[in-house]
């Protein structure tokens, strides 16, 4: 086995049936974990259901001499998340990793953005975080172990033309982390979050050809397998990856300015260059941090 193994583990893949989730799915299963493949099967859009995609993949894994089970369920629905869990409770007795994966794209400009767009959106990326990922935290929370990876989107976190819905979905779950990273820290659960850039059906009429070609999916796996592994033990990050880059993108806070005394507007305006200043800009793990600069350690008020 290489360094990086998971025999032993269970890992949970959402919308494993294909693009990003078939090859974590594979690879983790290569790499030794017993896998369940939930995939609902449908359109890009969302529309329809099928259980072909989460069983070709379960049968490539057992090909490959791993295990595997497919799941259906529609992560966008609480009885369709709590089912996947009980999925691999039932197969193989706990959940070790989640990959919440699944997605859809309905992509308009926000004014001719119907609420049925923006409510499935949100609820296949954002409420279904919810809906997945509480049940397996609890098994995680009683085995004192957990690796939760999160997929978010540079749609979200610097922003993209006409993907209101979608965008908003990506960085709610930027926020989830923020809290559950605190939430699962003692108890040896890691939440992360993954920003891939990839060809899969999602991209292929965004990207041109060439460029689809460039970013196969593959260059995501590593770093997601690295973030769901042992040892990996750092919690709420976002890491960026595609066509062999990786990075990491933070949310930073200015150093700012205080007002000893209750500032007028036109106070604010001639201290706006500093308000808004990014230099020694820095990342505060809690908000408590944050609070503690601003209203003591540093003495920035008082
Ligand atoms: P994909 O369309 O190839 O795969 C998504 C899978 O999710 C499909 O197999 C689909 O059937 C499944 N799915 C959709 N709704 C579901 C539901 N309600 N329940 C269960 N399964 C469902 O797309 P891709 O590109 O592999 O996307 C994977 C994730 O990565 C998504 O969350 C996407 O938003 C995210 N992402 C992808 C990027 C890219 O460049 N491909 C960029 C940024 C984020």
């Amino acid at each position: 086995m290489p360094e990086i193994e998971f025999s032993d583990r269970v890992a949970i893949v959402t919308g494993a049936g294909a693009g990003l989730g078939r090859d974590y799915a594979l690879q983790l299963g290569k790499r030794g974990a017993k896998v369940v493949v939930n995939d609902l099967g449908g359109a890009r859009d969302g529309t329809g259901a099928g259980k072909t995609a989460a069983d070709q993949v379960v049968d490539e894994i057992k090909a490959a001499g791993g295990q595997a089970v497919p799941n259906y369920d529609d992560v966008s629905t609480t009885a369709g998340g709590e089912n996947i869990v009980k999925t691999a409770l039932d197969h193989f007795g706990k959940v070790d990793i989640l990959i919440n994966n699944a997605g859809i794209l309905r992509d308009k400009t926000f004014v001719k953005m119907e609420e049925n767009s923006w409510d499935a959106v949100l609820n296949v990326h954002l409420k279904a975080a919810y809906n997945v990922t509480r049940p397996a935290f609890i098994n995680m929370r009683q085995n004192q172990y957990g690796r939760i990876i999160l997929t978010s989107s540079v749609a979200g976190v610097m922003g993209n033309f006409g993907q209101a819905n979608y965008g908003a979905a990506k960085m709610g779950l930027c926020g989830l982390t923020n809290v559950l990273k605190l939430e699962g820290a003692k108890y040896n659960i890691n939440v992360n979050v993954i920003l891939p850039s990839a060809g899969t059906r999602m991209t292929d009429d965004v990207m041109p050809p060439e460029m689809f070609e460039r970013l196969k999916v593959e260059y995501i796996t590593p770093a997601v397998l690295y973030m769901c592994s042992e040892q990996f033990r750092e919690t709420g990050l976002y890491i960026n990856a595609y066509a062999g880059y990786f990075s990491r993108s933070a949310i930073l806070t200015g150093p700012g300015v205080a007002f000893k005394d209750l500032p007028t507007p036109e106070q604010i305006k001639e201290n706006w260059d500093k308000i808004v200043d990014m230099g020694d800009a820095k990342y505060y793990e809690h908000v408590n941090e944050f609070m503690a600069d601003v209203l003591g350690g540093k003495g920035l008020i008082g």
